[in-house]
């Protein structure tokens, strides 16, 4: 094939390129101190322990990301593939009362560029979500706190995450880096600098981070 036609088809695609991907996470019990969410007043008991997802994100080494792709919206097929009961434990919508706002921004956002169609988009964050899980250091100290540096240990060390706090010192969310396979995310790799930056939690030797509980709210 001509050079020429090869590259009308990657741009006819929209073929994305970028470094590697981020799951970013959310502790709901810290976000609902934030706003006057409806759905805060009724968590999920996943979520009074349990990190939820924020988004699966394309992102590159500078720091930069590629945003809204193109227009495609997430349908309803797509939804009903995945399942209600599904999204609302590990991509909740608290700020709609679990409606599909929120995944379908995030989708249009990031999603649009992740060169993957939208159910393995949508599949992929999740599979990810629950094979990170949440580590015991933080599930067991909900209402409590724990030193900053064993909770990095616990999701492999300090250059695996980036933990984001609230202005208050407390656990907002957790940021953690997979490669891009070009269909998808891949193996956990180590964090780039740009994103290792955004760590914002307590970071010196001992140095305790808050964890809420739905209690605090
Ligand atoms: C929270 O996640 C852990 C795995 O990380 C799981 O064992 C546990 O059942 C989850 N909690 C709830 C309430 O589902």
């Amino acid at each position: 094939m001509h050079l020429a036609a090869l590259l009308s088809i990657a741009s006819f695609a929209s073929i994305q390129a970028f470094d590697f991907y981020v799951l970013s996470q959310t502790f709901q019990p810290y976000f609902c101190t934030t706003g006057n969410f409806a759905g805060c007043n009724n968590p999920t008991d996943f979520m009074k322990t349990n990190l939820t997802i924020h988004g699966l994100w394309p992102n590159n080494n500078d720091g930069s990301y590629p945003s809204f792709c193109s227009d495609e919206t997430l349908s309803q097929s797509t939804i009903d593939q995945v399942g209600m009961d599904v999204i609302n434990t590990y991509w909740p919508d608290v700020k709609t009362n679990y409606g599909t706002t929120f995944i379908s921004n995030e989708w249009s956002k990031h999603g649009t560029c992740s060169d993957m169609a939208q159910l393995d988009y949508v599949n992929a964050a999740i599979s990810l979500e629950t094979q990170l899980g949440t580590p015991d250091i933080i599930s067991s100290n909900v209402g409590s706190s724990a030193v900053g540096s064993q909770i990095r240990a616990g999701y492999g060390g300090a250059n695996m995450v980036a933990l984001v706090c609230g202005s208050n010192g407390a656990l907002s969310e957790v940021r953690t880096c997979y490669e891009n396979t070009g269909s998808g995310p891949g193996n956990r790799i180590t964090c780039p600098q740009t994103i290792l930056n955004e760590d914002s939690c307590a970071k010196k030797a001992g140095k305790k981070i808050t964890i809420y509980s739905f209690n605090d709210n």
